[in-house]
């Protein structure tokens, strides 16, 4: 049996290009006493993947050179050689951008976890139900601390960690405005997702929109995008806010530094407070807000919005939707059938 790797050829400069992966294919070797061979049928589409990319110090280390692409996955176990998985057992954890993960079942960066196909559709499980869905309710509830009757903005607002994060401050009681890019993705944000209203950046003057739809300042600003953003938020928070930094893509295939919002000032003046989060720190707590967000979306009161690419040949142009904001909710890329 043949498995299909992208490796990793060289290090992108701005946005990632098809020359930046080598594709490869090897022959599945026999299994080893204690592994599991599992056949990849979605692949997570994150941000973070272009960071992953870099040669730079982070919460996470670089791919290598050379190396099979991380990438969060869910596939079908087709292979046991471990008391951990059967063969037909769902699966999700670190499968890379492959056709096939061969592994010890108990790999610690793969951490492989079963995951209960008739509770919820496939994609649902990258996307609410896990990584993204994760970020989402422990950045808000840990970090950002929404008390009912608060304001919450959130950007990114139509993507996988800011849908999630609205509908969740919408159920606390609190309002909820979003941005995001474009009518399409505002009415969405808007009217599928229920958020009280949502401001076109794309289109439309973000400081304008805010005065209008946060009348009484802003307590909670989930960031998912930083620069111009971030800082236009900066002059419209309230005394004791809580800014959450969860991600900053609109800097992500910078060639230039970083830029840093200039209005941190208002930090000081409103005694608020700004604060990064790794999603990874929260692990051991991910089956808490698995059941909670489960159960809102079993009963309704929150969706489950993915956005599928099929094909893994289609991994570089699907990557790069999310930078060119392309996606409708989570993207995903669909590598196989059941
Ligand atoms: N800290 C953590 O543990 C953690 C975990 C997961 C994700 N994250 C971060 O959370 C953020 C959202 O991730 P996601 O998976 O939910 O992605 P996503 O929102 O589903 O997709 C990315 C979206 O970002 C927007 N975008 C792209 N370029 C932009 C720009 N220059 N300015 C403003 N918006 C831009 C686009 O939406 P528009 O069309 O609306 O522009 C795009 O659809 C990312 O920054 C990611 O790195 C952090």
């Amino acid at each position: 049996m043949e498995t299909a790797q992208f490796r990793l050829a060289a290090r992108p400069v701005g946005m990632t290009k098809e020359s930046d992966f080598e594709r490869t294919t090897e022959t599945v070797r026999e299994l080893n006493d204690g592994e599991v061979l599992v056949k990849t049928l979605y692949l997570s589409l994150d941000p973070a993947m272009r960071g992953w990319m870099n040669d730079a110090k982070s919460y996470i280390r670089p791919v290598q050179i050379g190396e099979v692409m991380r990438a969060g996955g869910l596939g079908v176990v087709v292979a046991s050689k471990s008391a951990k998985f059967a063969v037909g057992d769902h699966v999700s954890g670190g499968l890379g951008v492959q056709t096939y993960w061969l592994g010890a079942a108990d790999d610690r960066s793969a951490a492989l976890y079963k995951i209960e196909p008739s509770l919820a559709p496939l994609p649902t499980w990258l996307n609410t139900l896990g990584m993204p869905g994760m970020t989402a309710y422990f950045g808000l509830l840990e970090v950002g601390q929404p008390r009912s009757g608060e304001t919450v903005v959130v950007s990114g607002a139509a993507g996988a960690v800011g849908q999630t994060v609205g509908q969740v401050a919408k159920q606390l009681g609190c309002r909820v405005v979003g941005i995001a890019g474009g009518k399409d993705k505002c009415d969405m944000v808007v009217n599928e997702l229920g958020f009280d209203a949502c401001i076109d950046y794309k289109n439309g003057d973000v400081r304008a929109g805010l005065k209008e739809h946060c009348p009484n300042g802003v307590d909670v600003y989930f960031d998912n995008v930083g620069g111009d953003i971030l800082d236009i938020v900066l002059t419209r928070i309230n005394m004791k806010a809580r800014i959450v930094i969860c991600g900053a893509i609109s800097q992500y295939n910078n060639t230039t530094p970083v830029k840093g919002p200039s209005n941190y000032l208002s930090l000081l003046v409103n005694r608020a407070r700004m604060e990064g989060m790794v999603v990874f720190d929260y692990a051991d707590r991910y089956p808490v807000a698995a059941a909670a967000l489960g159960k809102w979306l079993k009963e309704g009161k929150i969706k489950s919005k993915e956005d599928v690419v099929r094909g893994i040949e289609n991994f570089v142009p699907a990557l790069n939707m999310l930078f060119e904001g392309k996606n409708f909710g989570k993207l995903i890329l669909q590598v196989a059938d059941q």
